[in-house]
């Protein structure tokens, strides 16, 4: 069969056009319209020469472990901030400048939200036996084990140890704090080595879960890195811009929409950067010669569709059991959807799919969660002496439906409700 005389339809927001294969490989074999020039600068492996608009941050830190150079133990510390707003970079940029200058300094960094990294308090601790060069099986030791070997091999290295526990949040939801505590408690064990924790987290709520002993003594300094605005963004967007395009592919506007939406949201620079990224690409596909303002817009779109669909694959199976009656409710033409009417459609979805009945109340948290991550609409009503109620609306373009659509059909939530439902195969 030859391939190239396939027709289909490549859509981009308002544009449509039919392309062969071959006009779509062709593109890219000729290189006739090359936008980037350097797309991995626009990503997070790259590590940008300067990082600005974080001086303040930068020096606090350095100041903070300086005492290292000079072999002293020095404090934990806590870094907050919103997402993207350069807590990562800053902390390796700092600390690798740092090691520069003391060679009994080691750097070990564990990003807790890697897959598997931070299951089990033993995940764990093998991981960090790993950083010390120590490989463990990933199952069957005592942890009580894996502690011992942790302290000795620190103690064997002699050396000022800074553990970096990236996204930490992450290890007191999966598996507590107990395991700050006993690192804390390691530390003042050592004799011939140090031990300091740098715990970077962008849940700012999360150290009120911690146990008072472990939260002071994590947070000996503490270290907040406030949102971009966006001017700082369209810098950050402009310097990175440099090397990521070729001549003259930006057309004006493009860096201060990427810059404004993203400021607009949490002052996120790794927005801002997928935002440009994916601009590029969209324009890169249609075979343009520069990104413009509706390329940005596009991206937005696309950045928001894969957000939201998935925030949903990811959510409990109880909660999509939620959504389901929502979306069956207002697929219907309901329009104003309450709890009530939620639960009445939630439980016969229970019942079908053979999934536990919770309450109503349960059921009425899951809807706020569903809210809060951006999947649904709510707003409270007052109907007078009759109290207040919550209105429930989904206010998804039609693509994004669609696809936590089948999301759900996969979850068989729809099976014996009329026209959404899909046959068991195998299951
Ligand atoms: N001041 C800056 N200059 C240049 N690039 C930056 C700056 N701040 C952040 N970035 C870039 O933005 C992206 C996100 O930064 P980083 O990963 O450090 O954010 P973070 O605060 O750790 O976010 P999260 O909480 O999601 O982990 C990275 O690609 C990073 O290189
Ligand atoms: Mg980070």
């Amino acid at each position: 069969m030859n391939l190239f005389i396939i027709k289909f339809q490549v859509k981009c927001g308002g544009c449509v056009g039919q392309q062969t294969l071959k006009d779509i490989f062709g593109v890219y074999i000729q290189n006739l319209n090359p936008i980037f020039h350097e797309k991995n600068t626009l990503t997070d492996r790259h590590i940008p020469l300067i990082i600005e608009h974080r001086e303040e941050q930068i020096n606090t830190l350095a100041k903070i472990l300086a005492p290292a150079i000079r072999d002293q133990k020095i404090s934990n510390t806590f870094i907050f901030g919103n997402v993207g707003t350069g807590k990562t970079l800053v902390t390796k940029h700092v600390t690798a400048e740092l090691a520069k200058n003391n060679p009994k300094i080691n750097i070990l960094y564990v990003n807790c939200k890697m897959r598997g990294v931070s299951d089990t308090e033993y995940r764990l601790l093998a991981e960090l036996l790993g950083k010390l060069g120590k490989e463990v099986p990933s199952t069957g030791l005592p942890t009580t084990q894996l502690y011992k070997n942790f302290y000795t091999l620190l103690e064997e290295t002699e050396k000022l140890n800074i553990l970096i526990l990236d996204e930490i949040d992450v290890i007191v939801k999966k598996i507590g704090d107990e395991i700050l505590y006993n690192l804390t408690r390691i530390n003042q064990d050592l004799k011939k080595s140090t031990l300091s924790l740098i715990g970077i987290s962008n849940d700012v709520s999360f150290t009120e879960q911690l146990d008072p002993r472990v939260k002071s003594s994590l947070s000996e300094e503490e270290l907040i890195f406030p949102p971009y605005n966006a001017m700082q963004l369209q810098n950050i967007l402009t310097k990175r811009a440099e090397t990521a395009f070729t001549l003259n592919t930006l057309s004006v506007g493009v860096i201060a929409k990427c810059a404004a939406l993203a400021a607009q949201e949490h002052g996120d620079a790794r927005k801002a950067l997928d935002l440009l990224r994916i601009a590029g690409e969209i324009a890169e596909r249609e075979n343009s010669k520069q990104i413009i303002i509706s390329h940005v817009d596009c991206a937005e779109e696309k950045l928001d569709s894969d957000r939201t669909v998935e925030a949903v694959r990811t959510q409990p199976k109880q909660s999509l059991a939620v959504l389901a009656s929502i979306i069956l409710l207002s697929e219907e033409g309901k329009e104003d959807i309450q709890t009530g009417d939620v639960f009445e459609i939630y439980q016969k979805i229970c019942a079908n799919r053979g999934l536990k009945i919770l309450t109503q109340r349960r059921v009425s948290d899951l809807i706020g969660a569903l809210d809060m991550v951006g999947i649904i609409n709510t707003h409270v009503i007052s109907k007078g002496r009759y109290g207040r109620t919550r209105e429930i609306r989904i206010l998804l373009s039609q693509p994004i439906l669609k696809k936590i659509r089948t999301i759900l059909e996969d979850n068989y939530l729809f099976d014996g409700l009329g026209r959404y439902s899909k046959k068991k195969e195998g299951h």
